[in-house]
């Protein structure tokens, strides 16, 4: 088995990938497909679990969509999904997984939720693949692993064959192969923490990941509780920013409402009018403004920023 690997030219000597029909240099990272370099693939991730990677995915994928753009969003928490269940798509909605497509056993079109007519957008489109939910699906991937090669390949047929402007892809938490697979794959990490220690402490690990892939990473601070004020948060993200030369989009506060919801549904489209919606329309915005107009917030011309958060 070992000599089937070598290790990635990353300074991870157990970053492993397979070399049994490539030949693997660093210049596989930057020499993208044409498809790649049209979409622009966001990963979302962050150190722990729990801090709300599934729910800020699915609502920014939505509200990117409502915004006109062609978006893509795929469960790549093989280990724990759960963006189905907040996309409401049931097993009869599925035809194979992602977990299928990574282990070549379906293509990826077979995988494709398209979730374009049921949040009735004027302009634009909203696909999903999910990843297979059973103990089997789990089980099965664990054990086989995927590897860059095919992972690229299925993010290229995607954005090729639906035309997408916006790739996002939801993580499992921490630091492991398919977490460094995606952030080596990505043209921007957005980084989830709530403003707790452990989070924060964890923030600063994930961002030196990404700075040695040279990833331009955008934090989001979630779960803001009430005792903290907006300004104290502000303060808390001119800080990081300047500790992990990053961007801090913004500080979304603790909801209750999004609690409550227990992950049944897109908050977006579920509380149009509600306050935390604007929101999600202001950091979309402001993503598209920075990724799409290279302006100076642009997380990849900017090192760090002291901006005070939204
Ligand atoms: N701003 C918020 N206010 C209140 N609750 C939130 C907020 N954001 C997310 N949640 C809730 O926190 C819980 C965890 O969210 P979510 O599943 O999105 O986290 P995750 O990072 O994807 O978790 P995991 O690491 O297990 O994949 C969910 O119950 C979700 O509804
Ligand atoms: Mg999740």
């Amino acid at each position: 088995m070992a000599a089937y690997y070598e290790s990635a030219p990353l300074g991870y000597g157990w970053f492993l990938l397979p070399t049994e029909s490539c030949s693997i240099t660093d210049k596989a990272f930057r020499d993208l497909s044409e498809a790649l370099k049209i979409v622009n693939i966001i990963s979302v991730q962050s150190f722990k679990g729990g801090t709300g990677k599934s729910t800020i995915s699915a609502n920014l994928a939505v509200t990117l969509a409502q915004l006109g753009k062609r978006v893509g969003v795929v469960d790549l928490d093989l280990e724990g999904p759960g963006l189905h269940v907040i996309f409401g798509v049931s097993d009869s909605d599925v035809k194979a997984t992602i977990n299928d497509v990574l282990q070549h056993k379906a293509p990826v079109s077979q995988s494709v939720v398209d979730l374009t007519s049921k949040i009735q957008l004027k302009a634009g489109c909203l696909i999903f693949c999910p990843a297979g939910h059973k103990l089997d699906d789990i089980l099965s991937i664990l054990d086989t692993g995927f590897n860059l090669y095919t992972f690229k390949r299925v993010l290229e047929d995607l954005a090729r064959d639906y035309n997408l402007d916006y790739l996002l892809i939801d993580s499992h938490p921490g630091i492991e192969k398919d977490t460094l697979l995606s952030m080596a794959l990505c043209d921007y990490l957005v980084l989830i923490s709530r403003v707790d220690q452990q989070d924060l402490f964890g923030s600063g690990v994930m961002t030196e990941v990404a700075s040695q892939l040279r990833k331009p990473v955008v934090l989001i601070l979630n779960m803001v509780p009430s005792s903290v004020s907006e300004k104290e948060a502000a303060k808390i993200a001119e800080r990081l920013a300047e500790l992990f030369h990053l961007h801090v989009l913004t500080a979304l506060p603790f909801n209750s409402d999004v609690l409550e919801n227990l992950s049944k549904g897109v908050f977006v489209l579920e509380k149009p009018k509600d306050p935390l919606t604007k929101r999600f329309t202001e950091i979309a915005m402001k993503m598209l403004e920075a990724i799409e107009t290279g302006s100076p917030d642009d997380p990849s011309t900017t090192q760090s920023t002291s901006q005070p958060v939204a």
